[in-house]
């Protein structure tokens, strides 16, 4: 078994906070080990919960369809959320239960390395840029070291609000042009460089 489908397993299996008691199904995440871009979510809502599976609701769908738009398989990126265990009735997760299952998401950066994560919603953004305010930050890119967070609105907001439909399909397009950055070769090769260089200079500095 790889490191990740033991992580997933450990998930499945975990008692680290309150959430623990109500779900049906922990939701460890999905895609493949070495993915170039990880998505994170909020939470698992009713559909994920029962079938153990990220963003398959409604959400889920709109998150397909927005991937489509930009020539991204759901089937290429890894998927996963801020808190792997669905909050009853979809509330807001609490800090001490975001804190618990934060490891697992330092675990899962760790082992795909992924180039650039999209993050979805506030609690989400708030993992990687915390204090900072989604209204503001969302559609651009924060550089990290040789990673990159590109905030997003979390898709269920265009489900309830139309307005936020046209906001997520522009941040989704500004995201297919800094994938298309990170895809082109860089200036000179290192193969055995953990550091590879710098690129993305247009990139904005958080
Ligand atoms: N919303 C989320 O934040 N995550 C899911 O997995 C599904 C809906
Ligand atoms: Fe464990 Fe995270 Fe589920 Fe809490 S939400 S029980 S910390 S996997």
């Amino acid at each position: 078994m790889s490191e990740l489908s033991d992580l997933h397993q450990e998930v499945r299996a975990c008692p680290l906070c309150i959430l623990a008691k109500s779900r049906t199904h922990a939701v460890p995440g999905e895609g493949p080990s070495d993915a170039r871009i990880l998505f994170v979510g909020e939470g698992p809502g009713f559909h994920e919960d029962q079938q153990g599976r990220p963003f398959i609701g409604a959400a889920g769908q709109f998150l397909n369809e927005l991937l489509g738009t930009i020539g991204v398989r759901r089937e290429e990126v890894y998927i996963t959320n801020v808190v792997k265990c669905r909050p009853p009735g979809n509330r807001d997760p609490l800090p001490d239960e975001i804190q618990a299952c934060h490891p697992y998401l330092e675990r899962q950066i760790a082992l795909i390395k992924p180039q650039v994560i999209v993050t979805l919603g506030r609690f989400s953004m708030e993992q990687f840029i915390p204090g900072a305010k989604i209204s503001r930050v969302h559609g651009q890119a924060f550089k990290q070291g040789n990673l990159v967070i590109f905030p997003c609105f979390h898709p269920a907001a265009a489900l309830h609000q139309p307005k936020y439909r046209e906001l997520i399909e522009q941040d989704f397009k500004q995201l297919a042009k800094i994938l298309e950055q990170k895809a082109a070769p860089p200036a000179v090769e290192e193969q055995d460089d953990d550091e590879p260089p710098v690129q993305g200079h247009q990139l904005s500095l958080f």
